[in-house]
Order: structure tokens, then sequence, then C-alpha cells
């Protein structure tokens, strides 16, 4: 039931940001998400992190500091994916794998152990 109505409102979510004109060519939309992974790793995780290290939350610090690696991690694939695309080319059919618990987003092979949140790397899922 999550599920459908998550699938549902993603649906809602992607018409309205039609309709306000968000979505453009690939590659716009790269531009759009190298710019807003940029902010959430660059500006946006470390000023939550500081905040709830000032505040002692120590599970909103573990959140924070997991999210902020992996947004940077998405900031180089869409970087990638961009130069690509503005090249004339696109990124090679890799597959990708991500981390259940971190998010952590690995091409290729995944990691013996999961450079963010150290589970084991078997437990990553691969995304098709
Ligand atoms: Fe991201
Ligand atoms: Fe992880």
């Amino acid at each position: 039931m999550f599920r459908s109505a998550a699938e549902a409102e993603t649906i809602h979510a992607i018409a309205h940001l039609r309709v306000m004109g968000g979505i453009g060519s690939t590659s716009e939309n790269l531009e759009t998400a190298v710019e807003g992974e940029g902010y959430e790793f660059k500006e946006m995780y470390p000023a939550f992190l500081s905040q709830a290290r000032d505040e002692g939350l120590k599970p909103a610090e573990f959140s924070f500091k997991n999210a902020m690696a992996v947004e940077e991690v998405h900031y180089d694939l869409f970087s990638r994916a961009m130069k690509a695309v503005k090249g004339g080319q696109d990124i090679p059919e890799i597959p990708i794998y991500v981390c259940p618990v971190c998010g952590n987003t690995v091409e290729g092979d995944v990691p013996d152990i999961c450079p963010v949140c150290h589970i084991k790397g078997e437990k990553y899922r691969e995304i098709k």
C-alpha cells in the first residue's frame, strides 16, 4: 500500500514539475541535478550536521553524515553524465548498486564493506 501511494505521489510530483516548467532537456536536467547535489553536500548537510552536533542529536548527526557523503557521490555521477551528454556521448551501461543503510551509490562492483556506513557490501541492492 505504501509503495503504491509513493508511486502515485511520484507521478503527481512529476506532473506538477512539468507544469512548472521544471523538466528540460537531459543536459538541462543534469545541470539542475549537479547544482542540487552540490548544494546538498557543500552547504545544506554541513549546516544540518553542525546543528545536530550543537544539539547533541547523535541519530540526526549519523543520518546527515551519511546523506552528505552520498550526495557527493551523486554529484560526481551526475557531473560525469553531464560532461558525456554535452560532448554528444552517453554514459556506459554499468550496473549500479545502492547501500540499503546509507544510500551509498556505486557503479560496477560492490565494495567488500560500505565505505560510508561500514555494512557488508553483499547487502547492496542492484538498481535496474
Ligand atoms: Fe543525491
Ligand atoms: Fe552504506
